[in-house]
């Protein structure tokens, strides 16, 4: 079997995973598949939709991840996506909070898999780029044996060849969206036995993973793993990517390195007219554990509002660390 291009996955992130970061992560590994934040049909059909979609051509492979439920206008925002050249849609049918629910889309929709199986239909018509779903193990009181594989049946029939499962129910009354990351148990065996079930399809687990060692764990069971959490805090885990799970022999970079890559982006969106602070924001773990590290997020968090500061305050703040 070939090694899926998806075989490292960096989660969609609402606030996290905007340009920014996603330029700062691809810095240390050129595999690792990314996902933009999720942006819904309403704001590609009827808002900015360049803000939205524009990217740099450093961060592929890249998916745009998009929050809907209408066939029609997931179709026109799939073709958006494939103009703007992403490598693939994505459909969120794992998003718990209320503003999405009213929306009618998200996790609700596990309860409504062939309305899944329609939009991935027509999106699949419009495009050539594949289409994938993020989606929970079930919802609320469904039992999620069932749920799970009634989803992955209907939906996969339509087409779609690629399931990225959060491995744990979302409870849509009673617990707010980050409750809904934590509480609800996570069921990785029931993950393992759909692949198992559906050899064919690509599956990927997503959900409380902290450590490379647990990714090729997974791996021994799953085509690919998707971290969110663990790489926001902790970035530098990427480093070990492309070498432990793509098996591609890169040059590892130091922490400071990294950052010293990162540098000329952050000049050229200052110029631009964009503001340190929305890149400095997603450097704070970078020296996660090492001598120093409070002191770099302190001098950050302190100055980096401050107007007219740049790439010198990263400087500062870098001389604070000890070694890489
Ligand atoms: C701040 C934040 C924002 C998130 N936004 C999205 C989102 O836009 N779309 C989505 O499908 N999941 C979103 N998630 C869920 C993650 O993609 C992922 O499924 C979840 O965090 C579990 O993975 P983890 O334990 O590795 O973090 C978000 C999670 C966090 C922490």
């Amino acid at each position: 079997m070939a090694i899926s291009s998806r075989r490292f996955c960096v989660a969609p992130m609402l606030d996290w995973t905007d340009r920014h970061e996603r330029y700062f992560l691809r810095i240390m590994s050129a595999n690792a598949w990314l996902y933009t934040e999720m942006v819904t049909v309403s704001a590609l059909i009827r808002g900015d939709n360049h803000r939205y979609l524009q990217f740099d051509s450093f961060e592929h492979p890249i998916a745009l991840q998009v929050g809907g439920s209408d066939p029609r206008d997931l179709a026109i925002c799939a073709k958006m996506a494939e103009d703007y050249g992403y490598d693939e849609v994505n459909i969120n049918v794992g998003c718990p909070s209320e503003r999405v629910q009213k929306g009618a889309f998200g996790a609700c929709l596990m309860a409504e898999p062939s309305l899944i199986a329609e939009c991935v239909d027509a999106m699949r018509s419009a495009v050539d780029i594949p289409i994938t779903v993020k989606n929970r193990i079930g919802i609320d009181d469904q039992n999620e044996d069932e749920s799970l594989r009634d989803f992955i049946k209907v939906v996969s029939e339509a087409g779609c060849e690629t399931f990225i499962v959060h491995a744990r129910k979302a409870w849509l009354k009673g617990l707010s969206p980050k409750e809904n990351r934590d509480i609800p148990p996570l069921n990785y065996d029931l993950v393992y036995q759909i692949k198992k079930e559906y050899p064919e399809l690509e599956i990927i687990i997503n959900g409380g993973i902290k450590s490379i060692a647990a990714c090729v764990d997974h791996l021994h069971y799953v085509d690919g793993v998707m971290l969110g959490r663990e790489v926001y805090h902790n970035p530098y885990l990427l480093m070990q990517v492309d070498s432990t799970i793509y098996g591609d022999k890169s040059e590892v970079l130091t922490r400071k390195q990294v950052l010293r890559q990162y540098f000329p982006y952050v000049e050229e969106q200052i110029k631009q007219g964009s503001e340190l602070k929305h890149m400095s924001r997603h450097l704070l773990g970078l020296f996660l554990g090492q001598s120093g590290a409070k002191a770099w997020r302190r001098h950050i968090s302190e100055n980096a509002h401050k107007k007219g500061v740049g790439v010198e305050l990263l400087e500062e703040a870098m001389a604070m660390v000890g070694e890489d």
